[in-house]
């Protein structure tokens, strides 16, 4: 079983990261996985699945659809909607049995009535902004916003929590006192007798740098998929990068000095050069920046991408790789034979982050899961692949039988 074009995700390292998380915060605090933007990139209901085997209490994303993905793929476990939803979302959200986020007192007295009107209890959780200038209540609104959204019928306030922008900075100054002031709203709760089952801060960059902020549980996003959120975090969980990317040479091609590779003509061959061609691009999710500035390695090397990379092709200078050959792995990022590019490295060819390039791995990326270092399940474009051979009772000959299971979610209507 080949493919042109791949990303593997080790869902045992995705596990031991998991584990790495939960030992490092103790029993007494929970995680939410971060899931949105399909798991970083690396397929949201594989990785909701492992992570529940790994202990993880429940999942964030960022939209009605994300959640309602999950939950048709039979994963009943609490999912919280981290984005503000549209009214309009409501009812969706209470059939799926999703978890909003509250940020305006109109959704929350919606939410409250479709909840009477269809008899069920919608839990909730609101973001308080100390900082980070994006979703969720100011601070200094919060305390009335909160004792106005208990006050309402069949809503169930389950968690309060805020958010850091820059607890990877290597400065937690800003992070301190973003945590000062939740706790002074955590007391004012307390004093108007406002339960607060589930307090949240940390993302990964505070559960790595500010070990207080931790509270009743972390989010977790970046650091679950083995990265750090930045090079000025302390690296004091050891986490493991659990997908690699990985693509074929497909052509190769002897291109005498003076020729130019590629659109826009930005590389002229200086010597006679041996060019492998592959079958990858920014349709793809590698990003166009790396053209004449990326390296991939191929039989352990490292070869330069050479000229633009294009919507589906990307072409490297293979001349100094001995015996390079048609098939031959070419590692975007990831280990090969020892060697190693870095998803850290190539974001900063690309003057990208690393969550950017998870986030941007295309559809037709074909995702292998691996289990024990083998295939445990692959994920096409056009659904998930089986692959079954035969032996024919009346002779030796083979068959071999492809099949795709699609993995749309199925029409109720
Ligand atoms: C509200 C919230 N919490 C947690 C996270 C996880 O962040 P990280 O991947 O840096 O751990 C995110 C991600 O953007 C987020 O928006």
């Amino acid at each position: 079983m080949e493919f042109p074009t791949w990303a593997e995700v080790d869902l045992d390292r995705f596990g031991r990261n998991i584990t790495a998380i939960r030992a490092a915060i103790g029993p007494d605090c929970k995680v939410l996985l971060v899931v949105k933007a399909d798991a970083y990139g690396h397929g949201a209901i594989e990785i909701s699945r492992a992570a529940m085997d790994a202990g993880v209490s429940m999942l964030g994303v960022a939209t009605l659809h994300e959640g309602i993905e999950l939950r048709s793929a039979g994963l009943s476990t609490p999912i919280v909607i981290l984005s503000p939803s549209l009214l309009s979302e409501v009812d969706e959200i209470i059939e799926h049995r999703l978890t909003p986020c509250v940020s305006s007192l109109e959704f929350a007295e919606l939410l409250s009535r479709r909840c009477v009107a269809h008899e069920v209890i919608s839990r909730i959780h609101v973001e308080v902004d100390t900082g980070m200038g994006r979703t969720g209540v100011s601070d200094g609104d919060a305390l009335e916003f909160l004792q106005r959204i208990v006050a309402m019928r069949n809503l169930k306030l389950e968690g309060v929590f805020t958010h850091f922008p820059d607890a990877d900075s290597g400065n937690t100054f800003f992070a301190e006192e973003q945590l000062r002031r939740f706790h002074e709203i955590l007391d004012s709760l307390a004093r108007k007798k406002i339960e607060v089952p589930i307090r949240h801060a940390a993302n990964s960059a505070g559960i790595l740098s500010l070990p207080q902020s931790r509270l009743d549980m972390v989010r977790p996003g970046i650091l679950a998929y083995g990265y750090y959120p930045s090079n000025r975090v302390p690296a004091a969980i050891g986490v493991e990068g659990v997908m690699s990317f990985k693509s074929r040479v497909v052509q190769l091609r002897s291109v005498p000095a003076g020729r130019f590779i590629s659109y826009g003509r930005t590389y002229q061959a200086k010597r006679a050069t041996r060019v492998g061609v592959l079958p990858v691009g920014y349709g793809h999710g590698l990003p166009w920046l790396l053209s004449n500035r990326g390296e991939v390695l191929i039989r352990g090397r490292r070869a330069p991408i050479v000229g633009r990379v294009t919507m589906d092709l990307t072409m490297v200078d293979s001349t100094e790789i001995p015996d390079v050959a048609i098939g031959d792995e070419a590692v975007l990022f990831g280990e090969q034979g020892g060697s190693r590019v870095t998803l850290e490295e190539v974001a900063e060819r690309a003057e990208t982050i690393p969550y950017e390039i998870l986030c941007s791995m295309g559809k037709r990326v074909v995702r292998i899961f691996l289990r024990e270092g083998h295939p445990a399940k692959v994920l096409t474009l056009v659904g998930e692949r089986h692959e079954s051979e035969t032996l024919e009772t009346t002779g030796a000959r083979r068959t071999r039988k492809v099949q795709y299971k699609s993995s749309r979610i199925p029409s109720s209507g």
